[in-house]
């Protein structure tokens, strides 16, 4: 071997060894930022990952949680992940059309879930991991969904029927979908980040705003919202997303260790959002500062054929096959429930 091709091979192992040194002694560091407060199922969740994944990584990972937009807001946060600037997010699923895939605005479409079940159907089956696909051409990889919760309305004025909401302006996420949604309804929608509602509702900017009722508590929205109806109207979740760079280049068995740590902490989040949507109704009763509606069947069913057109007139944005998909799935939701009925029914008559 000649003496030049030794130094290359020496330098080669030289500049391994530097390399994996540096990955051995420093502390990677994962910011994960997010918009709501601490005491939310999304908080929750991510301060749930950072323990696991300090634990199994034995501090060779260190995750810093940034919560309720303390460093970046939503439009931002998304930038910020792309160029590097933070690692993980769980934006709402109605932050990803604004990056060029619309796909995801297929869980802002009215009464399309009509339960729990039809939604982990989505997002834990193969439609879910398809739409987490499709963000590694923006140079993101998805790792998994977080629940939250069906959104409910609320505003200064008695909202019962849909046409309680003509000329209410309502503050919405940046979904094509929900503009057309409240536009449906005869009222006036208005994008606005997050952080930006509670001021925007106690000024006025805005008349009423919708949300889980977890979001709407943390923020003290229900200070400055006089009626909160439950219309349960469309969903809102969250997928947790890392900069696919930095998810690429991190060593193996960290990764491993850190997808471990990010199922878990999927199950908890997913364990928890309804009762914290729960808890957050009753507090939000007993504050007595916000009046909560409940519909009739009746009042449903308006709900239902008022913003049922926006399926119609979003499929050409969102794409039909998905809208169908998502469409077959309550329905085989529908159909395991109604045989998981049958059998308990046959059980029990047996059992008598
Ligand atoms: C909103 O903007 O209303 C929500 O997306 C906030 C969140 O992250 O739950």
């Amino acid at each position: 071997m000649s003496i030049s091709r030794t130094l290359l091979r020496c330098l080669s192992v030289l500049l391994l060894l530097t390399c994996c040194h540096a990955w051995g002694q420093s502390t990677i560091v994962i910011k994960f930022s997010h918009v709501v407060a601490n005491d939310t199922p999304k908080a929750k969740a991510a301060l749930r990952f950072k323990a696991l994944a300090e634990a199994a990584t034995k501090g060779r990972v260190r995750v810093e949680v940034y919560p309720n937009s303390s460093l970046y807001k939503d439009k931002e946060e998304l930038e910020a992940l792309q160029l590097g600037a933070v690692q993980m997010l769980a934006p709402s699923l109605a932050k990803f059309a604004p990056l060029g895939i619309k796909e995801f605005e297929v869980f802002d479409v009215p009464y399309i879930f009509p339960d729990k079940a039809t939604l982990y159907r989505v997002t834990q089956g193969p439609v879910g991991q398809n739409l987490l696909q499709k963000l590694e051409t923006k140079g993101i990889v998805g790792l998994a969904f977080w629940d939250n919760g069906f959104k409910q309305m609320s505003s200064n004025k008695p909202i019962r029927v849909p046409s309680d909401m003509r000329g209410q302006k309502m503050r919405i996420q940046p979904s094509k979908v929900i503009d057309l949604q409240m536009r449906a309804l005869g009222a006036v929608p208005m994008s606005l980040a997050f952080s930006e509602v509670f001021q925007a509702l106690k000024t006025g900017l805005v008349d009423g705003t919708e949300n889980p009722i977890s979001n709407l508590y943390t923020q003290h929205m229900h200070e400055v919202q006089k009626y909160l109806t439950l219309t349960n109207h469309a969903y809102l979740g969250y997928a947790v997303i890392v900069n696919k760079k930095f998810w690429d280049d991190l060593p193996g068995d960290i990764r491993d260790e850190l997808e471990t740590a990010m199922k878990s902490a999927t199950i908890y989040a997913n364990t928890i959002a309804e009762q914290e949507n729960e808890a957050a109704l009753v507090a939000v009763r007993r504050s007595g500062k916000t009046l909560v509606v409940s519909l009739s069947a009746k009042d449903l069913l308006a709900w239902k054929a008022a913003l049922l057109p926006v399926q119609k007139n979003m499929a050409g944005r969102i794409s039909a096959d998905l809208i169908a998909r998502v469409n077959l799935e309550a329905a085989l939701a529908e159909k395991n429930e109604s045989a998981a009925c049958c059998g308990a029914a046959i059980i029990a008559f047996f059992d008598r």
